[in-house]
């Protein structure tokens, strides 16, 4: 079992399979992208087989598909497929920007995958294309139907942002009245691939709380699932619920059970933190199992007991992209 030095079970990883997208969310890269890895830098599938092997025979039974986008990386069914088939095999989660996964479907059912989780900033065409900088919303809006339609728990996440979605925050909520969905809205974070700086956080969490309920009146508090990042709510009538994640107020870090492995090979134990060890490079250097489950412990021991105390361990500003961190 993977236990971190203030004792708490890591049973969650975050796995970035590319840090390239099709999309160009201003919050996440600038129009022109970000240094992308180079290939030989992006650990191969089998090497990343090899440390979610090693990870979930220590007890990491959730795995979180990330990227940049996941399904922009070449053969992402196969990789699938080995990780469904792993002897602990553990579940398998997604983000998406749902731009590409139409076709996937079947064999997302068929290996089991149940819960997928949709980014969606806009319910607005131009609005999400500004955004975006992409014209894919009708693409989206059909697989995320199609989704629905084959019975996946779906979350929806919407990063709230001044000046650019406020008006798609009750419309997005709505969705949840007849579909049993969550919808979940995200403060907006640093990670956006240039500056680094974006001001004072405008649309906090408790003003998104005030936001919503002064549409739709008090909305009931639901039990957290324990490690959740989001508080969840439901709206008197709906089906579905209300999500509002916390994630730069960082309310939630007590409860922390992530680790986080990007495409390069960077094994972070808080997204706010440094990379505590490159994993390609300790891989490739031909170490054995039990050498490299030495490095993630000492790492483990070293994990910040918060996401403020592991942002002061970084030398420079937040700027890398969500698209290198995985989000
Ligand atoms: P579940 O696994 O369903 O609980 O979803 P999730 O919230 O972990 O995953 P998702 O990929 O949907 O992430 C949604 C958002 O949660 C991210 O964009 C972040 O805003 C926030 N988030 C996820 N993990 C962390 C974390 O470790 N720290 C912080 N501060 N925010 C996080
Ligand atoms: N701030 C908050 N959320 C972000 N995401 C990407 N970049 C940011 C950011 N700067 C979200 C995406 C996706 C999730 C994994 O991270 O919208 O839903
Ligand atoms: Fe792509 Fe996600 Fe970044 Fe948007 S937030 S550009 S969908 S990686």
């Amino acid at each position: 079992m993977l236990i971190d030095q203030h004792n708490r079970i890591v049973n969650y990883l975050r796995l970035s399979v590319t840090d390239k997208c099709n999309l160009r969310c201003f919050y996440c890269m600038p129009e022109e992208g970000i240094p992308f890895y180079k290939k030989d830098k992006v650990l191969s599938y089998e090497e990343m087989l090899r440390i979610c092997s090693l990870l979930t025979a220590e007890g990491v039974n959730k795995i979180r598909i990330t990227g940049g986008e996941p399904f922009v990386r070449k053969d992402l069914p196969y990789f699938l497929k080995e990780l469904a088939a792993l002897k602990a095999a553990p579940e398998i989660n997604i983000t998406t920007n749902a731009t590409l996964l139409g076709p996937h479907i079947p064999l997302l059912k068929s290996i089991g995958v149940k819960s997928i989780n949709v980014s969606l900033d806009a319910l607005d065409e131009q609005r999400f294309f500004e955004i975006t900088r992409r014209n894919v919303y009708r693409t989206v809006f059909d697989n995320l139907n199609a989704l629905i339609e084959h019975g996946f728990d779906i979350k929806l996440n919407c990063v709230v942002m001044k000046d650019r979605n406020i008006e798609d925050l009750i419309p997005l909520a709505e969705l949840s009245r007849h579909k049993n969905i969550s919808v979940r809205f995200l403060e907006e974070m640093p990670f956006d691939g240039q500056s680094g700086v974006r001001g004072a956080l405008d649309w906090s969490y408790l003003k998104i709380k005030d936001y919503l309920t002064a549409h739709f009146g008090a909305m009931e508090k639901l039990p957290a699932p324990p490690n959740s990042t989001s508080q969840n709510f439901r709206i008197k009538g709906f089906k579905g619920t209300t999500g509002i994640i916390p994630s730069f107020s960082r309310t939630f870090c007590g409860s922390c059970n992530r680790i986080r492995l990007s495409a390069n090979g960077d094994f972070r134990t808080c997204l706010y933190g440094p990379a505590a060890i490159n994993l390609r490079d300790e891989l490739r250097a031909g170490h054995s199992d039990l050498i490299l489950l030495e490095k993630i412990q000492q790492a483990l021991n070293q994990k910040a007991a918060n996401g403020f105390l592991a942002e002061q361990e970084n030398k420079e500003l937040l700027k890398d992209s969500m698209a290198h961190l995985g989000g």
